[in-house]
C-alpha cells in the first residue's frame, strides 16, 4: 500500500536561490547546475494512514498552550490547500511557526530585545480535512529587527510548512498580512516577482471573523501549477 506522486519545482514564481537584496541568498545559492538525483520508493512513499498518527493530533488553537492568553491580537486563519486544478488536497499537514505579538521567537538564537511571551510558544500544526479545508487560531505576529541591511524589518509573517503524501513533498512558505507597508520593502517577500508575491499575502474576510472574539484571515495555498504559492527552495534554511 503506497501512493506515488510526482514532483516539480519549477512553478511560476517561485523564488530563485539568488536575490540580489537577500544577503544570505549570496552565501547559499548554488553556483554550479545542479545534479538532478532519481526519486525512489523512499521520497515518493509515506505513511498509508496519513500523518496524524506519527504526528499526534491537531494543534489548532497556539492561544491555549499555556496556562494564560498569549499578548496580542487573536486571529483566525483559514483556508483550503488546492492542487494546480483546484482540487482539494486532502490529509495534508500544515505546520505553522512564528513570532510572537512583539516580533520574538521562542528560538534560543533570537536575540532581538523583545519580551518573550510565557504563554506563547508560536508552534502549531493542523491537517486538511476531506475539502483541504484548514483552521486555527493564533495572534498576529510583531515585525522584528534582522540584519540584512541597514534598518531591516521584517513584515508580520507566519511561517507554513506542508506535508503531503509522501516524504519528499515538504514546501515552506510564508503568509503575510494586506495592510503592511513593510511587505513592499522586504527582500525575502520581494525575491518572489509580481503579481507573484500577491499570492502570499492573506486577505482579511468579515465572515471568518468571530464577534467578539477574534480577526479572520483567509490563505489559500495552491501547491503547484500556473496558480501555485511561491515556495523557499530547498537552500532556504533559516528562520527569517
Ligand atoms: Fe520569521
Amino acid at each position: 500500500m503506497t501512493r506515488l506522486v510526482g514532483f516539480k519545482h519549477e512553478d511560476a514564481g517561485a523564488p530563485p536561490s539568488y536575490s540580489e537584496g537577500y544577503q544570505s541568498t549570496r552565501l547559499r545559492a548554488p553556483s554550479k547546475p545542479l545534479i538532478r538525483t532519481p526519486t525512489t520508493l523512499t521520497e515518493v512513499t509515506g505513511p498509508t494512514d496519513g500523518w496524524e498518527g506519527l504526528m499526534g493530533g491537531a494543534m489548532a488553537d497556539l492561544t491555549t498552550q499555556h496556562a494564560g492568553m498569549p499578548q496580542g491580537q487573536r486571529i483566525i486563519v483559514s483556508g483550503r490547500v488546492l492542487d494546480e486544478d483546484g482540487r482539494p488536497a486532502p490529509n495534508t499537514v500544515m505546520e505553522i511557526w512564528q513570532a510572537n505579538a512583539a516580533g520574538r521567537y521562542i528560538h534560543i538564537d533570537d536575540s532581538w530585545d523583545a519580551p518573550h511571551d510565557p504563554n506563547f510558544t508560536g508552534a502549531g500544526r493542523v491537517i486538511t480535512d476531506a475539502q483541504g479545508r484548514y483552521r486555527y487560531v493564533t495572534i498576529r505576529p510583531g515585525c522584528y529587527p534582522w540584519g540584512n541591511h541597514y534598518n531591516a524589518w521584517r513584515p508580520g509573517h507566519i511561517h507554513l510548512s506542508l506535508m503531503g503524501p509522501s516524504f519528499a513533498s515538504r514546501l515552506v512558505t510564508q503568509m503575510y498580512f494586506p495592510d503592511d507597508p513593510l511587505i513592499e520593502i522586504d527582500p525575502i517577500a520581494n525575491a518572489v516577482p509580481m503579481p507573484y508575491r500577491q499570492r502570499m499575502v492573506s486577505r482579511f474576510d468579515i465572515e471568518t471573523t468571530e464577534p467578539n472574539y477574534g480577526l479572520g484571515y483567509l490563505f489559500d495555498v495552491v501547491l503547484r501549477g500556473r496558480e501555485a504559492t511561491p515556495f523557499e527552495d530547498d537552500h532556504d534554511k533559516d528562520h527569517h
